[in-house]
Parts: C-alpha cells; structure tokens; sequence
C-alpha cells in the first residue's frame, strides 16, 4: 500500500502512530522522499499535492488537510478525521475596521481562491479575488485588498500585524483520504489501516 504523507509535522505525527501500531521506526532518511517498511510505500510529498497523488492513484491512501481538499474540490474518499493540524479558515482584516462590510464588491486576497470565492457568492457579495502565494497578511496592510481569506491557527500573525479574524468560515484538520479505486480493490486492507490509526490516535 502507497501512502502519500504531507511533508513536516503532519507527516511526522502520522509516522509516530505507525511506530505505535508496528512497533518499529518509521523515518524518512535524509532527504529520501520514499520510505518502505513493514509492507508500506510513504511518499514524501508537499502538503498541496497530497490530494493530488491520491486522486490520480499515485498513493492508495494520504494524509491531508480539510482546507486542501475543500479548495482543490478533491475527488477522494475521506474515511477518517485525525483531528491533528486542526486551524481555521476564516475572513480576516484590519482590526477595527468591518467598512469592507459596507462595499458593493470586496477585494480578497488568498491562497485559497475556490473557497474565498464560494463563502462570498454564497452571500451573495461580488468580491474581486486575488490569488497570492503566501504572507497573505500582508496585503490589507498595504492597500492591495480589503479583507483575506487564510488559515489561522494561533492567530498570533494576525494578532502580530495588526489584523484580526472577521468571521469563520469553516474548521480543518488532517483527514485520512483514499484513493476511489484502491478503496474497491483493497477494501479490507485499507479499512483495517484506518481502524488500526483510529485506535492508536484515539480519533
Ligand atoms: C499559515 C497561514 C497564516 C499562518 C497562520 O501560513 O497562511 O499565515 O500560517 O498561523 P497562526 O494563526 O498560528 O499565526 P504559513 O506559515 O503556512 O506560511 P505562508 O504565509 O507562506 O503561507
């Protein structure tokens, strides 16, 4: 079984429950983006790809986050919340000032277009979306938009540039995602996996 695991701290707390449930190490080594153990192929993949590899059967299973999925509109079985990585998206802005309220179209700066764009047609506000790469924060400070659509977790960069979070748009954490036709052609295998992290998770 091929499972794709999104590289960092998620990847590490996921490799720690299968320590726990095979009682052996599992480590990717230096630099190495392939580790096989115990019948098991983990792929050392960039958390936005994640979805990816498991939507296109490069990976049976993955690990990734809720937001990911929401915003690439995954075609994927998810089978398991491991209630790790947990954030939320939400709409952000500068502190005090709710006048981006009041406008006729917003300016939303985001990394996460597809999901910025559906909460506001949802409400039924004309926004003006504006894809960025990073540091979203930084565009409200600067006049480029009116409000962002992030992820915040601590709050603390918001807290720390003077922004502050508006409204929620939807809770994330890690899911435990599957392949659509590795889930048919290895059912038991897979099921017993994810019972298997439940349990060692305590999900
Ligand atoms: C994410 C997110 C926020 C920050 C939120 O950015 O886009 O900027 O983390 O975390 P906090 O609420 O705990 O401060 P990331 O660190 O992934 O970097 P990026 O800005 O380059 O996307």
């Amino acid at each position: 079984m091929i499972i794709a695991l999104p590289k960092g701290r998620i990847a590490n707390e996921v490799l720690k429950i299968f320590e726990k449930i095979f009682n052996e190490k599992f480590e990717f080594e230096n630099r190495k983006l392939i580790l096989k153990k115990a019948g098991f192929t983990f792929l050392n993949v960039r958390n936005w790809d994640v979805a990816t590899y498991v939507e296109k059967q490069a990976a049976d299973i993955g690990v990734v986050g809720f937001d990911v999925i929401t915003e690439l509109n995954s075609n994927v079985l998810e089978l398991l919340d491991l209630g790790i990585g947990k954030c939320r998206v939400s709409v952000g802005g500068i502190k005090g000032d709710d006048s981006y309220k009041n406008k006729t179209e917003i300016v939303v700066a985001t990394k996460l277009k597809n999901i910025a764009k559906n909460y506001f047609s949802k409400k039924g506000i004309p926004t003006q979306v504006i894809k960025l790469n990073g540091s979203i924060e930084l565009a409200p400070l600067v006049g480029l938009c009116d409000v962002i659509v992030d992820i915040v977790e601590t709050g603390n960069t918001l807290r720390e540039n003077g922004l502050e979070e508006k409204e929620v748009i939807f809770h994330s954490s890690a899911r435990v995602i599957a392949n659509k036709n590795s889930f048919l052609t290895k059912k038991e295998e897979i099921l017993d996996l994810v019972e298997k992290i439940r349990k060692a998770n305590g999900s």
